[in-house]
């Protein structure tokens, strides 16, 4: 089983996106074949700063290898290293229906924001096939909210090979990461970086309790007794924190007398020690720039090797590539 999946540079990984996406990318690791890369090509429909995108790049790096991405296991590679797939992109546009891509939330929801639709925001389901069909992969851990991108990825893969009559591209599959995994930010809103109320993995110390303290809570005075179910600072502790743990700080909310700034403590406690392992692997890999960057070309090597493969198999479909002699 080939398992892919790609995450964006666009910014400081944050608790949701390591609950909702990374610490299950991480899990799936083991597999036969599993592939991980650094979108920093979908980036640039945001991104419009060299320096910036450059080091949020290297930053995902060094994140997601301290953060358990093993490359004994998976590979790991910038999609840029590996040129081949926009040249696939662009034999997938030619099989691409407008009307298809019309229909992608992601863009509406964009333009509806009134973010200007340029041709790279407007296909960019297209680049995300490419990315999909270009190592055959089979299975693809993505959040809910890019499932409708997969269904974009296997249209398109069925109509090339129904076009150029051939089981030419492989239909991989979505595997929707677990729901339930909605990470509230510090407004109590789902965490994402276009609302403003992230907490990073790897902030550090000091300005990571006070963006803990900073999470909204209710009014209920000190004494009188709270509920655990509707608060977001507990929501945050049960991420972290073992069962029986969160029974007891349970337990406290409903007795009262406990304030929330207790509470935001524990939370604060319970990251710190969860993330203490990474925390120092982290600060161990950024002196090892040549390291982190060996792994990254070895990562698109093995890639590029792979993604030869398809896509010759797909230029001979469409009869490109061919010399005579
Ligand atoms: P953001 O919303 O901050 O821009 P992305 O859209 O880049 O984050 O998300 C990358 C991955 O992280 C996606 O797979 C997404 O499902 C997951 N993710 C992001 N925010 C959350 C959250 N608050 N709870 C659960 N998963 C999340
Ligand atoms: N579009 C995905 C996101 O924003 C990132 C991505 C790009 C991706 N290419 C991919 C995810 C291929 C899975 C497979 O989260």
């Amino acid at each position: 089983m080939k398992v892919l999946s790609g995450i964006q540079p666009t910014g400081r990984f944050h608790w949701g996106n390591y609950f909702g996406a990374i610490r299950q990318y991480i899990a799936l690791q083991g597999n036969e074949q599993s592939f991980y890369f650094i979108a920093d090509l979908h980036a640039l429909t945001s991104v419009r700063d060299a320096q910036a995108l450059e080091a949020s790049t290297w930053d995902a790096a060094l994140d997601l290898l301290a953060l358990g991405l093993d490359p004994a296991k998976a590979t790991l590679f910038r999609q840029s290293d590996v040129p081949e797939v926009t040249e696939l992109m662009w034999l997938l546009m030619t099989v691409t229906q407008h009307s298809l891509l019309e229909k992608c939330h992601s863009y509406k929801d964009k333009v509806a924001k009134g973010i200007s639709a340029d041709a790279g925001l407007f296909t960019y389901p297209v680049l995300m096939a490419a990315d999909i069909l270009l190592y055959d992969s089979d299975v693809v851990p993505v959040g809910a909210d890019q499932i409708q991108h997969l269904e974009v990825t296997r249209d398109i893969a069925q109509r090339f090979n129904a076009i150029y009559g051939g089981e030419f591209l492989k239909l991989p599959n979505a595997r929707v990461l677990e729901a339930g995994a909605k990470v509230p930010g510090t407004d109590g809103e789902k965490m994402s970086k276009s609302y403003g109320n992230t907490i990073e993995i790897f902030e550090a110390e000091k300005p990571l309790r006070k963006k803990i303290m900073s999470i909204k809570t209710d009014s209920t005075p000190m004494d009188a007794p709270k509920i655990p179910e509707t608060c977001s600072v507990f929501t945050l502790f049960q991420l972290f924190a073992t069962p029986e743990q969160q029974a007891a700080l349970a337990d406290r909310y409903r007795a009262g007398g406990m304030g929330y700034g207790e509470a935001k403590q524990a939370v604060f406690d319970a990251a710190m020690s969860y993330f203490a392992d990474a925390r120092t692997k982290r600060t161990d890999l950024a002196t090892k720039p040549s390291e982190v960057e060996a792994v990254l070309q070895a990562g698109a090597k093995r890639a590029r090797e792979k993604g030869r493969e398809v896509l010759d198999r797909v230029r001979s479909a469409c009869g490109l590539g061919t010399r005579r002699t």
